[in-house]
C-alpha cells in the first residue's frame, strides 16, 4: 500500500456494535443458535434495507438482534467490526451497545458485556485499536427501564466509559432522562446523547443543559438554529456526524446535500463516523471517501475531520497528543 492509499488514522466515536452485524454473520449466528430468520439468505436480507426513516431501520435492527444470544456471539460480532475498522484506519473506537435490546429478550447483561470485552480487550494487540464501550439507553422506553439498566450495569462499570441515548428520537426529549444521566455522572461515567438527527435543534440544547452531555451524536439539525451553532462553536462541543446514515434514513436527500461542509465552515468540531455500517452502505473509510467525492472535501478538510476525531474522544490527554 502506498502512503496515498493508506487510510487516514482516525477515531470512530459513533458506532453501534449491533449495527455492524453483516447479513452473512447474521445467518451464521442464526444457524448456530437455531434462530428463525424470515429471509431466505443474506442477499434477500440485504434487499430489505430500504429505509424510509429512523423507525423503519430500527424495526429491522432490533429484529436482527435475536440472533445474538451467547458471549461468543457478541465476541464474534465485535471482532468482525475491529478487523474491518483496522483496514479503515481506525486507531481508537468508542462503541455503543444497547443493553435493553438484549435483556428484554432474556439475554443477560453479563453475557453481552462479557462477549464484547473478550474482543475489545485483545483489540489493541490484534488490531492496533484501543476500544471503549458506551452503554446506550433506548429513549423510546420508560426512563425507569433506563435507570434499572444503569443499576444492573454497576458490576461492569470498569468496562464502561460513558452512557448514551439512542433509538426513536422524536417525542422522547432528553429531559425524560434527567435523573438517569445525573446518576450516571455520579457514578463517574461520561455522557453523550443522540440529538438533532430527526429531532429538533432544541433537543441538542436540552441534552447539553439538562443531561450534561459532553458530545452530541448526529446533531446535524443544529444548522437550523444559528444561535445554537454559535454556542456549539464557542464551547467546541463535538458532533459525531454519520453521512451515510443521514442519507439512508432520509434525514438528508443525497450525500451532495449533506451539511458537513457548512458545519466545517462554521467552525464546529465535527467528526465523521459510520453509525450502523452494515445497514447504511459502508464503514468509516467509505464515509470519508463518500463525502470527499460527493462534497469535494479537500485533503486539508479530511485531515481536520480525522484530527477532530481524536480531539473529541474520551482518550486521556497524553494518548490524544500521541495520536493527533
Ligand atoms: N439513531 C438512533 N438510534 C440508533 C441509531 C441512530 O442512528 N443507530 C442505532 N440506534
Ligand atoms: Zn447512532
Amino acid at each position: 500500500m502506498t502512503a496515498s492509499q493508506r487510510p487516514l488514522p482516525k477515531a470512530e466515536l459513533h458506532l453501534h456494535i449491533e449495527g455492524t452485524l453483516e447479513p452473512e454473520l447474521a445467518f451464521e449466528l442464526a444457524r448456530r443458535n437455531g434462530a428463525e430468520l424470515p429471509w431466505a439468505d443474506p442477499d434477500e436480507l440485504r434487499a430489505a434495507y430500504a429505509f424510509t426513516e429512523l423507525q423503519s431501520f430500527l424495526d429491522l435492527y432490533y429484529r436482527l438482534t435475536d440472533v445474538l444470544r451467547t458471549e461468543q456471539d457478541f465476541a464474534d460480532l465485535a471482532e468482525a467490526y475491529l478487523r474491518r475498522a483496522a483496514r479503515a484506519g481506525v486507531r481508537h473506537a468508542e462503541i455503543f451497545f444497547d443493553p435493553q435490546a438484549h435483556t428484554s429478550r432474556g439475554v443477560e447483561l453479563g453475557t453481552v458485556v462479557g462477549g464484547l470485552v473478550a474482543a475489545l480487550s485483545e483489540s489493541e494487540q490484534r488490531h492496533g485499536i484501543s476500544a471503549q464501550l458506551i452503554l446506550s439507553f433506548l429513549r423510546d422506553l420508560p426512563a425507569e427501564d433506563a435507570l434499572r439498566t444503569l443499576r444492573e450495569a454497576k458490576p461492569f462499570l470498569e468496562h464502561i466509559t460513558a452512557v448514551g441515548l439512542d433509538s426513536a428520537e422524536v417525542g422522547h426529549p432528553p429531559a425524560k432522562f434527567r435523573e438517569v444521566f445525573a446518576e450516571a455522572r455520579a457514578l463517574g461515567l461520561r455522557c453523550v446523547a443522540h440529538a438533532g438527527e430527526e429531532g429538533p435543534p432544541a433537543y441538542i440544547a436540552e441534552a447539553l443543559d439538562v443531561l450534561g452531555v459532553e458530545r452530541i451524536d448526529h446533531g446535524i439539525r443544529c444548522m437550523e438554529d444559528p444561535e445554537l451553532v454559535a454556542r456549539l462553536v464557542a464551547e467546541q462541543i463535538p458532533l459525531t456526524v454519520c453521512p451515510f446514515s443521514n442519507v439512508r434514513l432520509r434525514c438528508v436527500d443525497t450525500l451532495a446535500d449533506h451539511p458537513l461542509p457548512a458545519m466545517l465552515e462554521a467552525g464546529l468540531l465535527v467528526t465523521v463516523n459510520s453509525d450502523d455500517p452494515s445497514y447504511f452502505g459502508g464503514y468509516v473509510d467509505d464515509n470519508f471517501a463518500g463525502v470527499r467525492d460527493a462534497l469535494g472535501l479537500t485533503e486539508d478538510q479530511l485531515r481536520t475531520l480525522a484530527r477532530n476525531s481524536f480531539q473529541a474522544s474520551f482518550l486521556p490527554p497524553a494518548r490524544k497528543a500521541e495520536l493527533l
